[in-house]
């Protein structure tokens, strides 16, 4: 069970779900969200897509770093819903090891992913073949979401409130 003085921080490839649960984990624990994504766009006046054509995801990627550094600094226990490249920055995965929060990774197999980003919206790494990015990002990034995690939940063929009540497991 998640302490009430740690953060609760999902992490995850994008489409898992992690900004719904975050919501209902949130409300089910009494404390507010943080979504990084969200915060960033809310900061910066720029939607990320906006972000990643005018200044490039390098850009991006600083505003990630900043923002999460910011969230587990709350002295106030956050749920954080932290956006699927957060992992690739070894500085970014120190932090989340340092700061005593519980990481859980929602994970998926990347072919269920495929509907579940459809639309575009803040995802512009997925303009182009959805399914082979996500299988190749999957690749790519398994190793560094399972060094972060202290527990995976398996999201597949689960709903929302499954998938709630195994994090808070
Ligand atoms: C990204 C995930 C997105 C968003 C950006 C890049 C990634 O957030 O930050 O498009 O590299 O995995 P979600 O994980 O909330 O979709």
């Amino acid at each position: 069970m998640i302490r009430s003085d740690q953060h609760l921080v999902l992490v995850g490839m994008m489409g898992v779900g992690k900004t719904t649960a975050a919501r209902v984990l949130a409300d089910r624990l009494g404390r507010a969200v943080f979504d990084t994504d969200m915060v960033i766009e809310t900061r910066s006046g720029s939607t990320v897509r906006e972000i990643f054509a005018e200044q490039g995801e390098p850009k991006f990627r600083e505003l990630e770093s900043k923002v999460l550094a910011e969230a587990l600094a709350s002295p106030e226990p956050l749920v954080i819903a932290a956006a699927g490249g957060v992992v690739l920055s070894a500085a970014n995965r120190a932090a989340l090891a340092d700061s005593g929060a519980r990481v859980v990774w929602l994970c998926a197999d990347p072919v269920n992913l495929v509907e579940r980003v459809r639309g575009g919206g803040h995802r512009p790494l997925l303009d182009e073949d959805p399914a082979g990015t996500l299988q190749l990002m999957f690749r790519e990034r398994e190793a560094l979401y399972r060094e972060v995690a202290d527990a995976i939940v398996l999201v597949d063929n689960r709903s929302i409130s499954e998938v709630v009540e195994a994090v808070l497991r």
